[in-house]
């Protein structure tokens, strides 16, 4: 019989509120399966940086290394200063567990509220780079706090880098029905990184010619988001722009609370880490009103990252019955989380 030694950070705010819920629909989907699961929970977070001033320890890091996968709620809160929590554990893990490909998929499910008059069927899958671009720190600040200050953030952008998550691009479109990839930048304005990614695209398209490619610039890309989501399959593209497209595609498939992510090492290497899109979300946490559906798509993510597909799909299932039969209905992040398990148990 086989057991997924799962860690669990549940984090900040409405982490732990959804992480909760996202364990009852694994449990669920696990039942009768013959797969166990083994959780073991980090205290990581504000409570953790509060007491101690730490926010991710080397030995953490070893301990959740020994793990299959891990679940991940939310990270940040307004009692530490901004940034602390988000770089000192979020980024730390995604960059020591070598998370290169966020995946982030977008589906409208039948019956959900967009706020787009005429949404099209909207289904396609971001694939964001996850260890590079301005999100690696190589930047600082001189003379703050002077008339005078100078702050800069460096985009990283390696050849190594960029071509294993357009490769990891190419191979997911391939396999998809309209094998479409669109490459999201800037090239008219970040002429070095651009080029960089328009080239490599370019190349390991050889590779995968059945894939038609295509480019956007991202303000470009923001536009035919909302006006023709349609028309788009995988897209690929940076770190930030990845991140600022990904609640973008969240607030056109029903919201921030059904947004579903992956942060994915391909070669398994280390474990993968799976979370909801959104954040802590301070302005409600402690209220029992946020949406964990996000976080059981996650879970969804989680058990086709370890060969579970079939549990997978039940659990997909789940949450589209579940959300053709919301309209309008208030329940708490409890009574949500519990609905969507019994249906995954059937
Ligand atoms: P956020 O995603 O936490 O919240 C944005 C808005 O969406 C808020 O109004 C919030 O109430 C709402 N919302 C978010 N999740 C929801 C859910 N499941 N159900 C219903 N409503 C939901 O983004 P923010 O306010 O920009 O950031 C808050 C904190 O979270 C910051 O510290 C930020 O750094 C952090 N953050 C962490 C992650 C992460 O851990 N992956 C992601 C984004 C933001
Ligand atoms: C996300 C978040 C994070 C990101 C922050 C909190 C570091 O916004 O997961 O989308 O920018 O990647
Ligand atoms: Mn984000």
């Amino acid at each position: 019989p086989r057991t997924i030694n799962l860690a669990v950070v549940a984090g900040d705010g409405i982490g732990t509120e959804v992480v909760e819920q996202g364990l009852l629909a694994l449990d669920a989907a696990l039942a009768g399966s013959g797969v166990g699961v083994a959780t073991t929970e980090f205290d990581l977070g504000a409570r953790r940086w509060h007491a101690t001033g730490e926010t991710l320890t080397d030995t953490d890091l070893d301990a959740i290394r020994t793990h299959d996968a891990i679940l991940l709620g939310a990270i940040g809160d307004p009692t530490v200063p901004s940034g602390v929590l988000e770089r000192g554990l979020l980024l730390k893990l995604r960059f020591a567990l070598d998370h290169y490909v966020n995946l982030r998929p977008s589906t409208l499910f039948p019956g959900v509220p967009t706020p787009l008059g005429n949404p099209g069927e909207i289904d396609f899958v971001v694939v964001r780079e996850g260890t590079e671009g301005p999100y690696v720190g190589n930047g600082g600040a001189i003379r703050v706090g002077t008339p005078h200050e100078i702050a800069n953030e460096v985009s990283i952008n390696t050849a190594f880098g960029v071509e294993r998550v357009v490769r990891d691009a190419f191979a997911r479109a391939a396999v998809r029905p309209r094998k479409k990839l669109t490459l999201v930048h800037k090239h008219n304005v970040l002429v070095h990184a651009g080029h960089l990614w328009r080239r490599t695209v370019e190349a390991v398209n050889a590779e995968f010619p059945d894939v038609t490619v295509d480019y956007l610039h991202v303000d470009a890309a923001t536009i035919f988001l909302v006006t023709n989501p349609a028309r788009f399959d995988v897209i690929v593209t940076d770190n930030l722009f990845g991140d600022i497209l990904t609640d973008l595609a969240a607030a056109i498939t029903g919201g921030i609370g059904l947004a579903a992510s992956a942060n994915i090492n391909p070669d398994r290497t280390s474990p993968s880490m799976f979370e909801p899109v959104h954040g802590s979300a301070p302005d409600i946490a402690g209220q029992g009103k946020a949406d964990p559906t996000a976080t059981v798509l996650s879970v969804a993510l989680l058990l086709d990252h370890l060969g579970l597909a079939a549990q997978a799909r039940t659990v997909e299932a789940a949450v589209a019955a579940d959300i053709a039969e919301r309209s309008g209905r208030v329940r708490s992040t409890a009574e949500v989380g519990k609905d969507l398990a019994a249906r995954i148990a059937g």
